[in-house]
């Protein structure tokens, strides 16, 4: 991880969303899939924590040495700030943050779903996932035509789309997991990711365990610092020998997650994450299924 001090290159709108593209050669470099940076903000009350968004490209030649592209919805202070930056004014990057995506060594038709800004995080993966050899299909939507993040690039990087959106829009009516069983069963998907709201990677998880599908998943948890200090992020996720679970802190050892391994019930209710702790035990670690 690297914290740089990096000049925006250029900015533009992109239906409802802002991209910002940054001069950051040293984050480009390392960037995968997955992997997201920590903008800091202004100083201020409302700006006391650096805002967080997926990596959507790293270009690691060219002309400008290294740069990166992230996208977002200008939707609270700290993103309508970062919407008012312009190009060659400089801002506190950290990154690359994050566990990213795995690439399957065997299996080759890759089926990715997002929905809203989980498409820019799925771009990249997909790419990526081509230039291995590998077929991508995708499932993409969001609110409207508008919210349905760069459709073109999207058709550009993947062997067949389909694209859902709330109000009809553009595509299909309705939302990306509702073609999630037709895509599957027509693609052949062998391996699933998903990017997005936690209704979708929750339905995601559902469906691969009920058809026997390795999942992954870009989850979206609150952050503090970014970094695995502070425990704001924590995500509970069963121990691989099945015995309890951890809170694992998704800036760290996620945000990708196995989805099959997530207690989406735990995770989806409000519940204070920090429990009690047990004799002799460590403070983020809950019992199962508790
Ligand atoms: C790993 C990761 C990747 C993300 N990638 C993207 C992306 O590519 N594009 C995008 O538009 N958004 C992304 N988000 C969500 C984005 O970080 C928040 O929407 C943004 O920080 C909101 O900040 P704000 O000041 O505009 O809103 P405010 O509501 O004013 O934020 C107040 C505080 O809450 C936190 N917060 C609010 N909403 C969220 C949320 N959904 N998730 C996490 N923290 C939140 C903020 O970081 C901030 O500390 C990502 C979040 C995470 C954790
Ligand atoms: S945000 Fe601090 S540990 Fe993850």
């Amino acid at each position: 991880m690297r914290r740089v001090r990096a000049e925006i290159l250029s900015t533009r709108r992109v239906g409802v969303y802002h991209s910002l593209t940054l001069v950051a050669p040293e984050i480009a470099e390392r960037a995968r899939p997955g992997q997201f940076v920590g903008i800091a903000m202004p100083a201020g009350r409302s700006f006391l924590l650096r805002r967080f968004y997926f990596i959507h490209q790293a270009s690691r030649r060219g002309g400008w040495a290294g740069t990166l592209e992230f996208a977002f919805e200008p939707d609270g202070v700290g993103a309508e700030w970062l919407g008012s930056a312009r190009a060659h004014q400089f801002l506190d990057v950290m990154g690359p943050l994050g566990r990213p995506f795995a690439f399957p060594r065997r299996l080759t038709n890759c089926l990715l779903v997002a929905e809203g800004h989980g498409t820019a995080a799925l771009t990249f993966l997909a790419q990526e996932l081509r230039a291995r050899g590998k077929r991508v299909d995708m499932i993409v939507g969001g609110a409207t035509e508008e919210a349905v993040f760069k459709p073109i690039e999207v058709k550009r990087v993947s062997q067949t789309v389909a694209i859902l959106t709330g109000d009809g829009s553009l595509g299909t009516k309705g939302r990306p997991v509702e073609a999630l069983p037709e895509m599957a069963e027509h693609v052949g998907a062998e391996v699933v990711y998903a990017a997005g709201p936690r209704e979708l990677l929750r339905a995601v998880a559902e469906f691969c365990r009920e058809h026997r599908i390795p999942a992954q998943v870009a989850v979206e948890e609150r952050m503090a610092c970014g970094i695995g200090l502070c425990f704001a992020c924590t995500v509970p996720v069963v121990r691989k020998d099945g015995s309890g679970y951890d809170n694992l802190r998704a800036c760290v050892e996620g945000p990708v997650f196995n989805p099959a391994r997530v207690l989406w019930d735990r995770w989806m209710a409000d519940i204070p994450r920090m429990l009690p702790t047990p004799p002799g035990g460590s403070p983020v670690v809950g019992s199962w299924p508790g």
